[in-house]
């Protein structure tokens, strides 16, 4: 089997006419092309579909992710090599679908299918929720108090370096129970590529190699200690799988929620009334940190490959496709969300499409919801004049994990 490239390559019809397109997607060896309906083509220019790898998509794609959304709801990127869906209905559909794991091929949750993913993902989910999160988040609220404090001091500062890759790390890093001077090590590895997907391996392993071997002969109550004293079909769970667990939380929790918390500190201070409403009202918190990720996802799209075949917005798309969800452009698609540009904290349902959907959908959420929470009482707490230093303008930038990398303040 094996794909054809997609629209359009027939005949275009004129500007305004609404066409459902059929065309190829997979030819079965000897048979026929099977054709499925894609979508609907609304006033197209006879342009091809635009490239996620194009020159400035990085820098911002979010008017190729409208006339993706527009226009082109499902088609193939050559460039990338992979399938784009962008409609907010079309991306719950491919992430809350069985068989598409991530790429490239790993040994995180991520990858992992069915019972195995399954029976994995329960050692987990315990220790990053309800009162196992609370413990944590008071650890969040203190070290973010500590950070903040020393920013004040400051006539200025960049609250990205000093603050928004500190505080992430240091909550999932406690929560794994290792000790906090490993913070500085583990931001260096996100940096480098530590994400959900895990990455940097050999160094996390020889990192955590006398921390397993601790844990092993003297558990604790930390999830470090869960995991290497956790058995999955009868079985402990080995150096490396442990070892692959907890970079998709060290990688996950350090660098999405730090790109995540950059981009809701810069959505506020772009917006001073919405900043003073939040300073006056901490109940809004979580639902201004929901809106700043429904506009600006930390991971604006999601890389998933078909281990067999898959329905993605109304298509079968055969085994070893890559899908690429965009994430970013569902968070925007204006059938879901009223004026969906707008970064409104008082918009009533956000949803929360930016940790996925399905079996696979984050785990953190609700850490990385606390320690933003935490975060921001803290920054407002120690700052009360917190504003752009003069002349600064964030410049968020990235695809697969998106944010500023800058935020340029006046802390007083
Ligand atoms: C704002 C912060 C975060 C965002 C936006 C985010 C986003 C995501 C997304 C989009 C996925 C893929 C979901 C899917 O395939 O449907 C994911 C998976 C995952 N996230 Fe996060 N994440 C965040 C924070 C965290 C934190 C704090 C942790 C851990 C402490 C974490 C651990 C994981 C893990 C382990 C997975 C893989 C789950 C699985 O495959 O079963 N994430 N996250």
């Amino acid at each position: 089997m094996r794909c054809l490239p997609v629209p359009p390559d027939g005949p275009i019809p004129p500007p305004g006419t609404p066409l459902a397109l059929r065309v190829p997607l997979a030819v079965r060896d000897g048979s026929a092309p099977t054709t499925h309906s894609v979508g609907v083509l609304r006033g197209p220019s006879g342009a091809a579909p635009p490239s996620l790898v194009s020159p400035g998509v990085a820098r911002d794609p979010y008017p190729v992710f409208r006339v993706l959304r527009e226009s082109f709801p499902l088609v193939r990127d050559e460039l990338l090599g992979a399938w784009l869906v962008s409609r907010y209905a079309d991306v719950c559909g491919a992430l809350g679908q069985d068989g598409l794991v991530a790429v490239p091929p790993g040994r995180t949750l991520a990858h992992m299918e069915g019972d195995t993913h399954r029976a994995h993902r329960a050692l987990v989910e315990p220790a990053l929720r309800g009162r196992a999160v609370a413990a944590l988040a008071a650890g969040a609220s203190r070290t973010a108090y500590v950070l903040a404090r020393r920013i004040a001091a400051r006539p200025e500062t960049d609250l990205v370096a000093e603050f928004c890759q500190w505080l992430p790390t240091a909550a999932v890093t406690a929560a794994l129970g290792l000790p906090y001077e490993d913070t500085a090590r583990v931001q260096q590895w996100c940096r480098g590529g530590l994400t959900h997907l895990g990455g940097h391996h050999h160094e996390l392993d020889a990192c955590l190699r006398p921390h397993l071997a601790r844990r092993r002969a003297r558990p604790g109550g930390d999830l470090l200690s869960v995991l290497c004293t956790a058995e999955v079909d009868g079985r402990p769970l080995s150096d490396e799988a442990v070892s692959g667990l907890v970079g998709s939380l060290l990688g996950g929790g350090g660098e999405a929620t730090a790109l995540a918390f950059a981009s809701f500190l810069a959505n506020l201070l772009d917006d001073p009334r919405q900043l003073a409403l939040v300073r006056e009202r901490h109940e809004l918190i979580p639902a201004a940190w929901a809106e700043s990720l429904r506009r600006d996802p930390p991971a604006p799209v999601v890389l998933r490959r078909a281990v067999r075949p898959v329905t993605v917005a109304g298509a079968t798309l055969p085994a070893g496709t890559v899908v690429a969800c965009l994430v970013g452009a569902a968070g925007r698609d204006p059938d879901r969300f009223a004026h969906p540009d707008r970064y409104d904290i008082l918009r009533a349902d956000p949803g929360r499409l930016a940790f996925g959907a399905g079996r696979h959908s984050c785990p953190g959420a609700e850490l990385a919801a606390r320690t933003a929470e935490y975060g921001l009482r803290a920054l407002l707490d120690a700052l009360p004049g917190l504003r752009w230093a003069p002349g600064f303008r964030p410049a968020p930038r990235g695809l697969l994990t998106r944010g500023p990398r800058i935020l340029l303040v006046r802390p007083r």
